[in-house]
């Protein structure tokens, strides 16, 4: 008897991909029977088992390449596994990899009447939604284009649109959060809250691992096709960033670096209110510019550069990155410095460690994660308040 709470179970899934090789015109091979019809199964998703609850928010990591994206096709039906099977007992809404469910010739109306109805929904049904799906895509003015013209943010924001549109019970999405500009993503994850706490149940395939962290009720990791852990997501991104980092490089000033090293942070300096002599100590309220210097092996696309402040061995005071700012170079080579300037630094006196950290833009892979670049003492300032890490500047009044 199956568990009625249990709204997706994905049974030894196969997906199989025949990779053909090239013909090949050898006599001998041709004489020996060999030399046509050469190829490979390759296998994309190996045997792989889950089930996900209702009202659950069930994340999917795992590399590039390691399956996800056909894993999700296939639980969305558009493509046929080779053995085992998927059950759906809701309503699905899915969000899958760019380009899949959309026609290009199409315009964006008609492939908002396709994907809806692959979705399961009748057309009078679509035609009561369809202004409301407009509006959340943002895309009147080009309602009427042909899909191929779109921007790929535009392609995901209709998409998105159709998707929750549809009234999914259970949606699926795959890496959208990565596409839209900042103002979208931020609606996605409003979208994704108000989802979860409806009760609804969404699986995420996503690199970016904060959110697994923040949004997910459990995860899984795949490997190679196969799903080598499931469980609690911190636990798992945990172990999965420990796996990608590879092992640690102490160096000699105590620092720790990791990352693939395309790029580095070589040096961190710190100048305090205008002055050109690099110090290690400020006061609370002084101008703090923070100086990163980098060395980049190769050119790079699109790297977000992100320091964190840590108080001693204790928490994370804050920690920004140039994506969250929209600020990221589409390449970076060379050698160079980035300034981060601080204004009033808020930090209450103690001392505070910084690291750096470089990625490629969805924060997936890591080229350098440099802690304690530096370490610098926060002396008295004002305001001073006796405990705490920063100061809130607050204004008393007693009546
Ligand atoms: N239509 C196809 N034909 C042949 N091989 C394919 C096909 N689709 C996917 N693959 C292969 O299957 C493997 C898994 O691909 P998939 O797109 O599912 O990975 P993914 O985990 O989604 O990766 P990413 O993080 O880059 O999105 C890859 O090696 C890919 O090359
Ligand atoms: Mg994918």
């Amino acid at each position: 008897m199956p568990d009625p709470t249990v709204i997706l179970a994905v049974d030894h899934l196969v997906k199989s991909f025949r990779i053909h090789h090239q013909k090949s015109n050898s006599l001998k091979q041709l004489i020996a029977g060999r030399g046509r019809n050469r190829y490979d199964d390759f296998l994309a998703v190996d045997d792989v088992t889950f089930d996900v609850h209702e009202g659950e928010v069930f994340g999917i990591i795992g590399q590039n390449g390691s399956g996800k994206s056909t894993l999700l096709k296939c639980m969305a039906g558009i493509l046929q596994p080779n053995a085992g099977s998927v059950r759906v007992t809701r309503r699905m809404g899915a969000l899958l990899e760019l380009g899949a469910g959309f026609h290009p010739e199409l315009s964006g109306r008609e492939n908002v009447y396709l994907n809806a109805a692959i979705l399961g929904m009748g057309r009078k049904e679509i035609a009561l939604r369809f202004d409301e799906i407009v509006d959340f895509s943002g895309l009147h003015a080009f309602i009427d284009q042909p899909a191929k013209t779109y921007s790929s943010g535009m392609y995901v924001r209709l998409a998105f649109a159709v998707a929750i549109n549809v009234d999914p019970q259970l949606l699926i999405v795959d890496e959208i959060l990565a596409v839209g500009d900042v103002s979208f993503q931020r609606r996605c994850l409003e979208k994704f809250v108000e989802f979860r706490n409806e009760g609804r149940t969404i699986v995420l395939v996503t690199h970016d691992l904060g959110s697994v962290k923040s949004l997910c009720d459990r995860a899984i990791w795949l490997e190679r096709g196969k799903a080598i852990d499931e469980g609690d997501p911190s636990d798992l991104v945990e172990a999965y960033t420990e796996r990608m980092l590879g092992a640690e490089a102490p160096a000699a000033d105590g620092s720790v670096r990791r990352g693939s090293g395309e790029i580095r942070i070589t040096k961190v300096e710190m100048f305090v209110n205008g002055s050109a002599f690099a110090v290690k100590r400020c006061r609370t309220n002084d101008d703090v510019l923070l100086r990163l210097y980098y060395q980049a092996e190769k050119t790079m696309p699109q790297p977000v550069v992100g320091i964190e402040i840590q108080s001693l061995g204790g928490a994370t005071v804050t920690a920004p990155n140039t994506r969250d700012v929209g600020m990221v170079p589409p390449t970076m080579w060379g050698s160079g410095a980035i300034d981060v300037s601080l204004s009033n630094v808020a930090l209450l006196p103690g001392t505070y460690d910084i690291h750096t950290t470089v990625t490629d833009f969805n924060r997936a892979l890591i080229y350098d994660h440099l802690r304690e670049a530096l370490r610098f003492d926060v002396m008295t300032g004002k305001p001073y308040e006796t405990d705490g890490v920063v100061t809130m500047r607050p204004e008393w009044k007693l009546s």
